[in-house]
């Protein structure tokens, strides 16, 4: 019987070390340890037969061989669970040598910058910039730029009032600003010559949407105020400007008119469009109208405080969006409000 166990131990430890899953494993268990009919178990059920003395040599026997063939079970098991980790920690190996996936890269809206080249020049011009609110009175807006409410000018200007209900405001008395001159009395009150400022900003007008037109917008306004500032300085400076920010470009002017500048001047430049050949952007003159300015009338400058006998100052006001368009030669000022990757990308 000994020597039947010692065989039984060898066939069970061999099989236990080839099998390669736990399902075999638990079947070997079953073939040898199971309850009734193992192979192990009926020959320990045969025990009680011996005689006495054998009984106990074969018994203690029997004993170690199962406890060898649980321990083998044990073991393999262990083994097996331990390849099994390895091999999922292969397959999710990371080589981290290999270069990253690189993330979408972005770059300024043509608006921004824009905007950033226009405020690096003036900056080099000596001019300091300032920012104000959107949300303005029409004092500010009109009334100190010498638009007091019967002026027709306000036409051209077709206004954002507010509903000031539940406040103390009066109605027609606060609006979304019309244009960026609205900050000319707002500086000039606070501050004493000789000043050179630059107002980015945005600005709201009542119009109709179409490839030139937008009823938000930016513009920016500059100003210089001190003793003896006269026109040649205005159209040097504005000369300066437009070619600076559109490199090659021609420029003329014409005298036109607006109530918070005397004498008033509009700049052209030549349609970067069409090259100056004439087209839809340019209603087919070759030359796109960019920008208003003047010197800045005494009424505004006493309005806000400045003696006009003594300090005599040049304003002038352009369409960010305006420059954008030209600079970038796109047919429709909506595009630079679009959300299509495919024309930003394009800058
Ligand atoms: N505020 C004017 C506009 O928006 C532009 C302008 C600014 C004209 C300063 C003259 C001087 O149309």
């Amino acid at each position: 019987m000994q020597e039947k166990l010692l065989n039984l131990k060898n066939e069970a430890l061999a099989q236990i070390m080839a099998v390669r899953d736990n399902n075999e494993l638990e079947k070997i268990r079953v073939e040898y340890l199971g309850k009734n009919s193992g192979k192990l178990t009926l020959v320990i059920k045969k025990i009680p037969e011996l005689e006495p003395d054998q009984k106990v040599i074969v018994g203690r026997f029997a004993n170690e061989v199962k406890k060898m063939i649980e321990d083998a079970l044990e073991r393999q098991k262990a083994l097996l669970q331990k390849e099994r980790e390895e091999n999922i920690a292969e397959a999710e190996w990371i080589d981290v040598t290999i270069p990253g996936i690189r993330p979408p890269e972005g770059h300024l809206h043509p608006l921004t910058q824009t905007l950033a080249d226009v405020i690096s020049l003036s900056r080099r011009l000596g001019f300091q910039i300032a920012a104000g609110p959107e949300i303005e009175t029409d004092n500010y807006n009109f009334e100190k730029v010498n638009m007091p409410p019967d002026s027709p000018s306000r036409d051209t200007q077709a206004s954002f009032y507010l509903d000031p209900r539940g406040s103390k405001v009066q109605p027609g008395e606060i609006l979304l600003r019309t244009h960026t001159s609205n900050m000319q009395s707002r500086v000039m009150e606070k501050s004493k010559p000789p000043l050179r400022v630059l107002v980015p900003g945005k600005c709201y007008r009542v119009d109709d949407v179409d490839a030139s037109h937008n009823i938000e917008f930016y513009q920016f306004e500059g100003f210089v105020v001190d003793r003896g500032i006269s026109l040649t300085d205005l159209l040097g400076t504005v000369d300066y400007f437009l070619k600076e920010l559109i490199p090659g470009t021609e420029v003329k002017f014409y005298a036109t008119h607006f109530d918070f500048t005397e004498p008033s001047v509009e700049a052209y430049i030549r349609c970067t469009i069409c090259g100056g050949k004439g087209c839809a952007y340019c209603k087919n003159q070759g030359w796109s109208e960019v920008l208003g300015s003047g010197m800045i009338h005494p009424h505004v400058l006493k309005f806000a405080g400045m003696d006009p006998h003594i300090y005599t100052g040049f304003a002038f006001g352009m369409g960010l969006t305006r420059l954008a368009i030209l600079r970038y030669q796109l047919d429709d000022i909506r595009l630079l409000h679009s959300l299509d990757m495919r024309v930003l990308e394009q800058f």
